[in-house]
């Protein structure tokens, strides 16, 4: 394990621990807590159903019923009953503790945390950072810099959980949540909503990505820019790299029939549409042009195709630039 100094001069783990048996990659200061809270209570239930059941299977063979002896009611214990009473008490006492108290250190953020905002949608996360740029379904730290995460919902409960940072919050509709922990190793992890929340509940992820200080400072640079090869940042390429970051994918098919994974997509389908009339729910029918694409990217509500009236999609808030790309994308898909 090759370790690191970083600015604030504590020594944290350039390569991620490995994953237990049971729990994956340590990744963050809030992971040591609720792996020994998760631990204790683990090995504490383990040796209690092998007391119990072994006493249990004792007693089932002692007293089985013999001839010629009497079953008897068996008397009132006060100190047994309370000494099975008030044990137990202590004991989640003990784990109400242990919970509660990582539970108030994971909402509660340091001075000077960086301010990360997670906006939870269907079917997609979208992050914002400090400088108001805005990177959709990627979350990049900085290893060893303390964060604190404002969790809001746009549309329905979601759950924001990164299992390798030992983190999970709500994300409510109308409420801010926080989070609050500093990442301890680089190395990559997951985003997953842990609230079931519609159709594509299952593909509302994001990854996450734990850098060094100097890869941070090169990737800031870099922020609501295209990254790539000149190939790769040609409107198109880069349209469709934006589209799935921002989870376009979880509700329209690309493929011509519009389908995803052989079924109807929650969304209207998008290949061949571009200067051809749609039909619209209300009203007459409307030219897909750029202008159309774009209204229907940031207030997707203001025209509806015909037979998607039950389903919302979520605004977007997109750079020009890369709006034009997207849509250079969508009139390239046929
Ligand atoms: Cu969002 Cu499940």
């Amino acid at each position: 394990m090759i370790l690191a100094t970083e600015p604030q001069g504590q020594i944290f783990q350039a390569t991620p621990p490995p994953a237990s048996w049971q729990l994956p990659p340590a990744m963050s200061d809030t992971a040591g807590p609720v792996d020994s809270t998760y631990n204790f209570i683990f090995w504490f239930s383990v040796v209690f159903l092998v007391v119990i059941t072994a006493a249990m299977m004792y007693f089932v063979v002692k007293y089985k019923r013999k001839k010629g002896v009497k079953s008897e009611p068996t008397g009132h214990f006060n100190r047994l009953e309370i000494f099975w009473t008030v044990t137990p008490t202590i004991f989640i006492g003990f784990l109400f503790h242990a919970g509660y108290s990582s539970y108030i250190r994971n909402a509660t953020a340091s001075e000077g945390a960086t301010e990360i905002r997670v906006r939870a949608k269907k079917w997609s996360w979208e992050f914002e950072y400090p400088s108001g740029d805005r990177a959709p379904g990627e979350l990049t730290l900085e290893v060893g810099r303390p964060y604190k995460m404002i969790i809001s919902s746009e549309d329905v409960l979601h759950s924001f959980f990164i299992p390798e940072f030992r983190l999970k919050r709500d994300a409510v509709p109308g409420q801010y949540s926080f989070i609050a922990f500093t990442p301890t190793v680089a190395g990559n992890a997951q985003v997953f909503c842990a609230e079931y929340c519609g159709t594509t509940h299952s593909g509302m992820l994001a990854s996450v990505k734990v850098l060094p200080h100097k890869e941070y400072e090169e990737w800031a640079k870099t922020l609501g820019k295209c990254v790539g090869t000149p190939e790769e940042c040609k409107p198109e390429k880069y349209g469709e790299s934006l589209f799935t970051k921002n989870a376009c994918t979880t509700c329209h098919g690309v493929g011509g029939s519009g389908q995803i994974g052989g079924s109807k997509s929650p969304g209207p389908k998008l290949a061949g549409i571009y200067n051809t009339m749609q039909p619209m729910a209300t009203g007459p029918g409307v030219m897909a042009d750029e202008n159309y694409i774009r209204e229907s990217i940031l207030r997707p509500n203001a025209k509806i195709v015909a037979g998607y009236t039950t389903v919302q999609m979520p605004a977007f808030v997109i750079k020009d630039e890369q709006l034009d790309a997207i849509i250079a994308y969508l009139k390239s898909l046929k």
